[in-house]
């Protein structure tokens, strides 16, 4: 794939460019232009995962993953529902997709297993078989988006796995990863519809139920499906009244429109914080294996991501990525009213956000909550004018973060200047008051309040 500067971007394990001139097309002989089939997920003829082969995955897998925490969590009290959280994002990877990689590393022939296998990922099933392709001494290879989050990439070449980032989305990446696959012999192992992946994503099913016998009703994020379907499958034969809830972001919807279309369809996907749900094709044994097996799905929206990160590491101290954080985000934004006084488990299924993006995140789930507040007010040019608006800021409790005056801009009246602030607030009803204060003594106020997450 060549960017629109015309330089590869593909690189190797070691970070290097696999060719600087030509296009990686033209170096590896791929034809990007062909389908190459994936006889593992046939929308023609899906696989249905059932109990026994997420049984059987447990019991290959025992040892080699960690059975992570499923905690009741402080938050209980304040969302009038006995929550657990299953947290996943404690696997060494920092998600659940190690279940599944390592059950299909260790069902591969030893052939297969020689000649290693490739994938398409933004992240986190990348890690995942990247890791456990280390300690089972199966040649990884990961194919991962331009988009991809820079630690995701940079983790999966230092487990030694061979990298090639490349394709504007995941689509693009999938497309040259089967080409290469099929070239060199490679098994390509799809993140969230390969049926051992299924089965061994509902190995967290099993965990659940036996760490919290007496749950009603568990939320989990939905991408591909691959989690989602392994866990209903066991949570439903081992508890068949549990009620399962999926959750995607308002900015990928591809599971719903797949379970309305009754077959996967493109769907488009926009920028999401949850960036390891944003699938545009989901699976189809996914989909076959979930039917029947899922009691409802919400979107949630990306305020309320942002907002469930925010409380996971304030209530909780818990640093958990978007897609992760997507079923906490949907009890907030009171979609599931339902499980009021219930107990319901909430699967945390992956910690890996990039400390950059943590950091706006934090800001934007501030903003949601109105501790985080903008405004701009026209005051007085006159010596003290913006001394006054400071003060009459500080009387209100109110911290300053950020203060800038404007004065060549304001067009109408040169005796007065602009003052934005971007201030501290407790929280929403401290934001208003503050708003209030404003608007009393200042003719032209700016507020910007987000009234999302109220
Ligand atoms: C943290 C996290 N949660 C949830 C999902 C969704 O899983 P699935 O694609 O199996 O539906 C993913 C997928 O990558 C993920 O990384």
């Amino acid at each position: 794939m060549t960017t629109e500067n015309g330089h590869d971007q593909n690189i190797n394990g070691n970070g290097t460019s696999l060719n600087d001139n030509h296009s990686v097309e033209e170096e590896e002989g791929l034809n990007l232009t062909e389908d190459v089939a994936d006889p593992y997920c046939n929308p023609d003829c899906p696989q249905v995962i059932n109990f026994n082969d997420v049984s059987a995955a447990a019991y290959k897998i025992k040892g080699g993953i960690e059975k992570t925490p499923c905690s009741l969590s402080q938050m209980s009290k304040q969302y009038d529902m006995q929550i657990y959280f299953k947290k996943d994002f404690l696997q060494y990877t920092g998600s659940f997709k190690e279940r599944g990689a390592r059950y299909v590393l260790s069902q591969l022939t030893q052939s297969q297993a020689k000649k290693g296998v490739i994938a398409a990922s933004a992240g986190n099933h990348a890690l995942a078989l990247a890791y456990h392709g280390r300690l089972l001494n199966v040649p990884v290879t990961v194919v991962m988006p331009l988009s991809a989050p820079m630690m995701k990439v940079e983790a999966c070449k230092q487990q030694g796995s061979t990298v090639v980032v490349t394709g504007l989305d995941f689509g693009e990446a999938k497309r040259y990863a089967m080409a290469l696959g099929k070239k060199r012999g490679l098994l390509y192992v799809n993140g969230y519809d390969h049926p051992h992946i299924v089965a061994g994503q509902g190995t967290m099913g099993l965990e659940i139920i036996e760490q919290v016998p007496h749950l009603d009703a568990c939320i989990i994020p939905v991408g591909g499906g691959g989690l989602i379907a392994g866990s209903a499958i066991a949570l439903k034969a081992l508890k068949p009244g549990v009620e399962i809830i999926g959750v995607e972001s308002e900015r990928s919807t591809g599971f719903q429109a797949a379970m309305a279309a009754g077959h996967p369809i493109m769907s488009h996907v926009g920028q999401t914080l949850a960036d390891g749900l944003a699938v545009p094709v989901v699976g189809c044994n996914s989909l076959a294996t979930a039917e029947g097996h899922i009691d409802k799905m919400v979107t949630v929206r990306e305020s309320y991501i942002a907002l469930a990160i925010l409380r996971l590491i304030e209530q909780e101290k818990a640093v958990v990525e978007g897609a992760g954080a997507a079923g906490l985000a949907a009890i907030i934004e009171g979609l599931v009213p339902e499980l009021k006084g219930k107990t319901v488990v909430v699967a945390l299924c992956g910690g890996n956000i990039d400390t950059t993006a943590l950091g706006r995140v934090i800001e934007r789930g501030l903003a949601a909550e109105g501790r985080l507040v903008r405004f701009g007010v026209t005051v007085s040019d006159r010596p003290g004018g913006i001394a006054e608006l400071a003060k009459r800021i500080a009387d209100q409790g109110v911290s300053i973060k950020d203060i800038l005056h404007e004065r060549a801009w304001l067009q109408t009246d040169v005796f007065s200047v602009m003052v934005r602030c971007v201030v501290e607030t407790r929280d929403m009803e401290h934001a208003r008051q503050l708003e209030r204060e404003m608007r009393k003594h200042y003719g032209h106020v700016e507020f910007c309040l987000d009234k999302t997450a109220v």
